[in-house]
């Protein structure tokens, strides 16, 4: 039987390993898929992917992704790997990021067809549905594991951009982008200043430790609902403001102009979630400038006040999420936000550094007053990003 080029399994090369992790966004909220900023950190919590191509494998030989977590085996058609495909929103549909990630080299053209005869096998211990990105960890690591195993030698922005093609056009997820360039390009002690219009980077010197401090993250574990839906419910809103104030994005509104703009738009929502993203990525641009200057203890007010946008004005925490950050500041923390997209999730707490066991406890208890499920809570530490692994 002869196959076309296109449709030829790769052989030849053993196994490729991938590792690339979670992330904190520390400001910067609902902004990337504005064209704004955002500043992200890298978590050690990460996602190992490795690949073995299926060798002598027919033509046909379907893409395996199995799941140490899951502990599943998801057998997917050649043909069923394709975007919006009907199991994607299935059970099966976390290995999704995995198939999404090398159909995105496919359709660059970067692999041919038959590369999807492989095996991809996932173990990660970054929390899932907790708001830390473990998604962009599992589409992050698949491309690095496939830049190894075929010798691809792609720059960190085009894996960044790839896995973020694997979410936004394979799962059809409709995310910014920050996810994956932070897991790719992140340095420990720094954060990621991020311009998603230009989509150029800075590292940012990050260290709590060195000041003193420790980043407590909380997860409010609270049951997810609705997310995927909200989310694009919040960018369709954002980008109706936009066009409303003729503008290209919410990026290009200024503070300065914000309370004459926002007089013109008669939708009391509208202006709700156009004065988050303006006021946000002011924020951010703030959160810059007093870490360039070293005053790390400065920045809880900003993180407080980004919270109480994302509450009042954006309507993305839920109770349990307040009740953390409230929680935690009136423990003493420098300042406390929920962190990424969103309806549950974790809560990030400023904290003197040794103070987070005792700050836990305090959240533990609070939540168990309130009939809450229990929150699971870590220490974070800004770690570096993806690595390709010797196999
Ligand atoms: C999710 C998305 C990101 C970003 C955040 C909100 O994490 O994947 O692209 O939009 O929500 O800031």
């Amino acid at each position: 039987m002869t196959h076309s080029h296109e449709e030829q399994p790769v052989v030849g090369v053993e196994t490729g390993v991938g590792m690339a992790p979670g992330r904190i966004n520390l400001i910067g909220e609902h902004t990337d898929y504005n064209a704004g900023f955002v500043l992200p950190f890298a978590i050690e919590q990460h996602c190992l992917a490795r690949i073995r191509p299926t060798v002598d494998a027919a033509s046909d030989a379907p893409l395996i992704v199995h799941s140490r977590q899951s502990d599943s085996r998801v057998e997917i058609a050649r043909g069923d790997v394709v975007p919006g495909a009907a199991w994607i929103d299935g059970p099966s549909g976390w290995a999704a990021y995995a198939a999404g990630a090398l159909w995105a080299l496919v359709d660059a053209g970067i692999l041919p067809r038959g590369a999807l005869a492989a095996e991809v096998e996932l173990d990660s211990t970054v929390p899932i549905g907790a708001g830390l990105s473990s998604s962009a960890a599992i589409d992050c690591s698949v491309v690095v594991a496939a830049d190894r195993l075929f010798g691809l030698g792609l720059p960190p922005a085009q894996i960044a951009q790839l896995a973020t093609v694997a979410e936004t056009r394979f799962v059809r997820a409709p995310t910014g982008g920050m996810d994956q360039l932070v897991s790719v390009l992140a340095e420990r002690d720094h954060a990621l200043f991020c311009d998603m219009r230009s989509l150029q980077t800075e590292l940012i010197h990050f260290d709590p430790s060195a000041n003193g401090l420790e980043v407590l993250v909380v997860d409010s574990r609270a049951p997810h609902q609705l997310v995927a839906g909200e989310y694009r419910n919040r960018r369709l809103a954002c980008e109706a403001a936009a066009r409303q104030f003729g503008v290209p994005a919410l990026r290009d509104i200024d503070e300065e102009e914000l309370p004459r703009r926002l007089a013109g738009l008669d939708d009391d929502v509208l202006r709700r979630r156009a004065r988050h993203v303006v006021t946000e990525n002011a924020r951010v641009l703030q959160t810059v400038e007093l870490l360039r200057g070293g005053r790390i203890r400065e920045i809880g007010p900003l993180l407080v006040a980004s919270h109480a946008s994302m509450r009042d004005d954006f309507e993305i925490t839920v109770a349990e999420v307040d009740l953390a950050v409230e929680v935690l500041l009136a423990g003493g923390v420098l300042g406390a936000r929920m962190t990424g997209g969103g309806f549950g999730g974790c809560v990030i707490a400023l904290a003197e550094a040794g103070t987070s066991a005792a700050l836990a406890t305090a959240v533990d208890e609070a939540y168990a007053a309130r009939g809450f499920s229990p929150p699971a809570h870590f220490v974070a530490h800004p770690g570096d990003g993806a690595v390709a692994l010797a196999r």
